[in-house]
């Protein structure tokens, strides 16, 4: 029997409302995810893969269609059941780092850990040692972000993503903020992480350059799948 996709989209439409204004962002996305595959995800200013990213996260519910985790009905859960589904199997990364300031470099990579009790915390805390090591952050364990430079906030933020372990990455323009040598360096760390520990990556981005170097390319436009190509 094949494995379940990693996560499915099952004609997924989204509709922000305020008041009596309906604005129809997303319509009928249907895809699935295999396991160990780097996807970016890519189109213009407003087309909708924020929200299509936020949906595939769970931080959203779609109006209409599915959204399976593993082949599981995730999407329409309660705000509690989609943050157990986040916390326990989903990583994210975010074009800010979203790092804690008062929290040195190791505690912030080890934050979702630690949300998971004491005992995960402390089981998890020299594998997240060594991927801080593995990225170049070695001496860096005991800073703060703010003494950290913008491209190695966001390579903590990345060792962060993958504190619990998580089935899958989802990664909103993580190189958005960064110049083109730090973005590049990140990138290519996500890139790595994949290829070595066989996390799957969703990945946002503007960059085409990354784009070209991931599985399989979703182009968006206007709310639709323009197109969905595999690197040959
Ligand atoms: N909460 C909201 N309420 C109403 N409309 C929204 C909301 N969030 C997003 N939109 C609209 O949905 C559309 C898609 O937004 P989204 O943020 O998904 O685009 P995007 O592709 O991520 O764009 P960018 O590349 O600029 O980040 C836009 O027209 C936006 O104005
Ligand atoms: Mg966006």
């Amino acid at each position: 029997m094949t494995p379940p996709a990693v996560i499915e989209l099952r004609g997924v439409g989204k509709t922000y409302y305020s008041g009596e204004i309906a604005t129809p962002v997303l319509f009928d996305i249907s895809f699935p995810v295999r396991r160990g595959e780097f996807i970016a995800i890519v189109g213009g200013s407003g087309s909708g893969k924020t929200t299509l990213l936020n949906l595939m996260g769970l931080l959203d519910r779609p109006t209409t269609g599915e959204v399976l985790i593993e082949g599981e009905q995730a999407g329409h859960l309660d705000e509690l059941g989609r943050a157990k589904v986040r916390r326990e199997r989903l990583g994210f990364i975010f074009q800010f780092h979203y790092l804690l300031p008062e929290f040195t470099v190791i505690e912030n990579a080890l934050m979702p850990c630690r949300m998971k009790g004491a005992d995960y915390h402390d089981q998890q805390e020299p594998r997240m040692r060594k991927l801080l090591e593995t990225v170049g952050l070695g001496e860096k364990l005991r800073s703060r972000p703010a003494q950290l430079s913008g491209g190695q906030q966001q390579r903590v933020a990345v060792v962060r993503s993958l504190a619990n372990d998580p089935a899958l990455v989802l990664a909103d323009e993580p190189t958005g903020n960064l110049d083109s040598r730090s973005g590049r360096v990140v990138f290519d760390l996500m890139r790595t992480l994949s290829r070595e520990s066989g996390t799957t990556f969703v990945m946002v981005t503007h960059d085409d350059d990354f784009a070209l170097e991931a599985d399989r390319v979703i182009r968006i436009r206007d709310g639709r799948i323009e197109k969905s190509a595999e690197r040959g």
